[in-house]
């Protein structure tokens, strides 16, 4: 399946870095629907975005996710409560290209404090022409369907310490 569009989406501090992805994107020819935030804000909240990035993504096969917060870890697991959604925290071009051919991740996370423009433009272009592997990993990736079956109606747990 071709991807053609890319849904992009930060709260404040992975601000600068989603629009840097969008610029990178635009000379890529992808179509991008951005969620926000559209200004920086003081203050914003990282599950919002993930939220309204993951939805449009598990919408459509022909849709990957472009998260970003200030460290990267919020948003992804924010947005891995979403059923269908595989979002993949990346910090070199290895993981970008092993979060596709192994977990056949939907959604890149990036940290956007700080970030470094070369690495971020290498990670998003790895990740964008990386393909799933199938075979021993689809089972893996089906099993963690699995999960969301098996625990996805249960709204407790997780307690905060
Ligand atoms: C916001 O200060 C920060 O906590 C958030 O962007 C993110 O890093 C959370 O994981």
């Amino acid at each position: 399946m071709k991807i053609k569009t890319i849904v992009l989406g930060a709260d404040h501090a992975g601000f600068e870095v989603k629009e840097f992805v969008k610029q990178i994107l635009g000379k890529l020819n992808y179509k991008i629907e951005d969620v926000g935030a559209y200004v920086k804000r003081k203050r914003d909240d990282y599950p919002d975005y993930a939220e309204k990035v993951a939805l449009k993504v598990r919408r459509s096969r022909e849709r990957r996710g472009i998260l970003a917060c200030g460290t990267g870890i919020g948003a992804s697991i924010a947005a891995n409560k979403i059923p269908g959604i595989r979002a993949a925290l990346v910090c070199n071009t290895a993981e970008a290209k092993l979060s596709e051919e192994h977990n056949n991740a939907n959604i890149l996370v990036l940290g956007g404090r700080p970030f470094n423009r070369k690495a971020v433009r290498r990670i998003v272009k790895t990740w964008l022409k990386s393909k799933f592997a199938g075979g021993r990993h689809a089972r893996r990736v089906n099993k963690i369907t699995a999960l969301e079956k098996k625990y996805g109606k249960q709204g407790r747990g997780g307690h905060i310490r």
